[in-house]
């Protein structure tokens, strides 16, 4: 237990604790910052945190997955090191005034790093939910996940859109979060329970703030500054043929945020009607546009997806910012042991996560 684990390291009882889930995307990848739609998860797995505020100006920080405390202070920047993260959420939680200085901080962690499932914005939201606990603040979750996107913009210089923070702050596991990343309104919609979405790591880590998330981004700015706005996602067919003055690169990077927000707004109503194999084959059409026009996949990836869905999945696809990580797949649960078991057998690398 967190709390436990909190006193063991600290000496003391921590003043506040709670768990933060991870989040897995099902569809409606990289258009949360270019105003379209997303419909991420919650997952069982999380991050649990523990948290006392310090009379001085310091951090501590433990973690399961780290040797030793890390020590940092309040007024500390970026150091490219595990700890930024708290960090940066101590920082704007003192910003905001939810505290007055330092912390004492133990975290343990069930999500895989690197796997597109979130733990950066689950610890991000899970300090901040913490640190409004302290104050008795009224702040809504909406904007506790607001607080934890300028976490990873500000202090780790990822430019990242404003799904992963509102999926841990607000979704459940069993409920999809249908997001309007424009106007930050959602909805819960029940996940079906005949069905599966198995998350499963391709074995292919990486990490988001190497660069080329940030590529992406840059490229979508380009294509906001040719459109004269900000929403790539939500632009008509006859808008889209007004780029075709732009570098092919450029024009399908925009109709994959076009078409994946499209795809997204399908997938929600079909979720509501309970067709899954429409929702499978929207998955597998998201795949294709991330592989051919966004150009984020890797063919480690690409492979477990096909192999996924000829296996039996009803859809598969990549998740989260790309370049490796988890997949999502689709899957009926009569089928989910046998699919699963000879599917991490053709592709030995690979593991369950979910
Ligand atoms: C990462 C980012 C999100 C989103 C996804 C891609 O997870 O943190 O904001 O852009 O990539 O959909």
């Amino acid at each position: 237990m967190i709390e436990d684990r909190f006193e063991a390291v600290f000496e003391r009882k921590p003043d506040e604790y709670g768990f933060t889930p991870g989040r897995v995307n099902l569809i409606g990848e990289h258009t949360d910052y270019n105003g379209g739609m997303v419909l991420p998860t919650a997952l069982k797995l999380g991050v649990s945190l523990a948290l006392s505020p310090r009379l001085d100006n310091e951090i501590h920080i433990w973690s399961d997955k780290f040797e030793g405390i890390a020590k940092r202070t309040i007024t500390d920047v970026v150091s490219d090191h595990w700890s930024d993260y708290i960090t940066g959420a101590i920082i704007l939680a003192n910003e905001h005034g939810y505290l007055t200085g330092g912390a004492d901080i133990a975290v343990e962690t069930t999500l895989p790093f690197g796997a597109g499932i979130s733990s950066s914005a689950a610890v991000t939201v899970g300090v901040l939910k913490l640190a409004r606990a302290i104050a008795k603040a009224d702040t809504s979750d909406k904007d506790i996940a607001v607080l934890a996107r300028r976490v990873e913009n500000e202090f780790i210089g990822m430019p990242c859109g404003i799904m992963d923070q509102m999926a841990v702050a607000i979704a459940n596991p069993g409920q999809a979060l249908a997001l309007d990343t424009e106007t930050l309104d959602y909805e819960l919609v029940d996940l079906p329970e005949d069905y599966h979405m198995a998350v499963i790591h391709s074995g292919q880590f990486r990490q988001l703030n190497e660069g080329r998330y940030k590529e992406r981004k840059e490229e979508c700015d380009i294509v906001k500054s040719a459109l004269g706005h900000n929403n790539i996602c939500q632009i008509s067919d006859a808008e889209f043929a007004s780029l075709k003055n732009l570098p092919d690169i450029l024009q399908r990077r925009a109709k994959h945020c076009m078409s994946d927000h499209r795809r997204t707004v399908e997938a929600i109503k079909c979720l509501r009607e309970h067709n899954m194999l429409k929702i499978g084959e929207l998955m597998n059409e998201s795949h294709i546009s991330m592989r051919d026009d966004f150009e984020i996949t890797v063919p480690k990836v690409d492979a477990l997806v096909k192999d996924a869905v000829t296996l039996g999945a009803v859809g598969a696809r990549q998740t989260g910012g790309g370049f490796g990580g988890c997949i999502v797949a689709c899957i009926a649960n009569d089928k989910l042991e046998a699919w699963k078991t000879a599917l991490l057998a053709k592709h030995p690398e690979s593991f369950w996560v979910s």
